[in-house]
């Protein structure tokens, strides 16, 4: 369990201050994932960096398992720091050393010997699915290898937490998918608390239970995925529950309406229910359908055909359980 509290971290320059985190609250229970996604800037390498203790925050507290690392001493924040595995862009492996000599890195640092060295490095390689290659090199490996290198390394201390920035963005969609689909299993395996930082939409719904918008060095929102993107209007639901760019009026200038629609296994669509009502059709100018954790959620932008009136769409719409509101107002 990772719980963060209210964390600040102002970074002081000689002409400026920069307040990268400015109070930061979250919960990432154990055997789940907590994405955070935020503009460039926002302050989310920051807040990895924060938690892990690299940097030290300048207010606020992190517990990990309800041990709080601010207040660790200076000399037993090493050893600390071994229930955090970190997970970057890039694994920046050791090019001189084997794969099995980097993934018992943090191993060796910590004094372990040889033989439970090598019987770690096979245990993790295997789990990461690469159990042949422990005495192959760095430069011998794919990028997703290398990442896969990266996270055994990060499991080598036996964490209960991992934190990774970015663990995917310098990869292409399909090896994307593998990684994300081994830190989902690993998770699962080893009841981890997973924080991933990222800017792709496409993580956060193939891997989350959770996420946090960041802004500012502020949690702007935040939830259970499936919460975020009921929120009609928010911008995780919007950013998550994406529709594509059209015009935000219907081609002959007539009303629109937006309508975010909750539609459980054997339920008639909102859209479809309050057409029969209306005795009409409600044209979709654009959708966008995603299943979250179960659930099918679905987004229209519906034109209102005359004579009726948007009003009417958007009450009609509410009473079958959609949220709906006017966007585009008749010319
Ligand atoms: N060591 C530092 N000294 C001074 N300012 C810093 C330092 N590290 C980060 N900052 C500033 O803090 C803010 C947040 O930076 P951070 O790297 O956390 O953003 P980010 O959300 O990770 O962005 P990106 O998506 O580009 O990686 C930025 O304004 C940045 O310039
Ligand atoms: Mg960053």
């Amino acid at each position: 369990m990772i719980a963060v509290t209210d964390l600040e971290k102002v970074y002081r320059q000689p002409n400026r201050e920069i307040r990268a985190l400015d109070g930061v609250t979250l919960q990432v229970p154990d055997d789940s994932v907590h994405g955070v996604i935020g503009q460039s800037g926002a302050g989310k390498s920051t807040l990895v960096r924060c938690i892990a203790l690299l940097d030290r925050p300048t207010s606020g507290t992190v517990e990990i398992n309800g041990a709080d690392l601010t207040a660790v001493r200076a000399a037993e924040l090493r050893k600390a720091r071994r229930r955090l595995g970190l997970v970057f862009q890039h694994a920046n492996l050791f090019d001189s050393r084997t794969i099995a000599g980097n993934v018992t890195y943090p191993l060796e640092l910590a004094g372990v010997g040889r033989a439970e060295r090598a019987a770690k490095a096979s245990e993790l390689l295997g789990l990461v699915g690469l159990g042949d290659a422990g005495q192959a090199f760095p430069a011998q490996l794919s990028g997703g290898q290398r990442q896969r290198v990266g996270i055994a390394r990060a499991l080598a201390t036996d964490p209960d937490v991992l934190l990774c920035d970015e663990p995917t963005s310098a990869l292409d969609p399909k090896t994307t998918g593998e990684i994300l689909d081994l830190i989902g299993a690993l998770k699962a395996r080893l009841g981890l608390a997973v924080l991933i930082i990222t800017h792709e939409m496409t993580v956060v719904k193939r891997i989350c239970d959770s996420v946090s918008l960041l802004q500012t060095g502020r949690v702007m929102e935040s939830g259970s995925l499936v919460d975020v993107v009921g929120r009609f209007g928010s911008r995780l639901s919007e950013l998550l529950l994406a529709l594509p760019p059209t015009a935000d009026h219907a081609p002959d200038g007539g009303p629109t309406v937006e309508v975010l629609d909750t539609v459980r296994p054997g339920d008639a669509a909102a859209l479809t229910l309050a057409g029969h009502e209306l005795g009409t059709d409600l044209p979709v100018l654009a959708g966008t359908v995603e299943t979250l954790a179960g659930v099918t959620f679905q987004r229209h932008r519906v034109l209102v055909p005359a004579p009726l009136d948007a009003d009417q769409a958007v009450a009609a719409l509410r009473r079958h359980g959609a949220q709906a509101a006017v966007t585009g107002a008749a010319a």
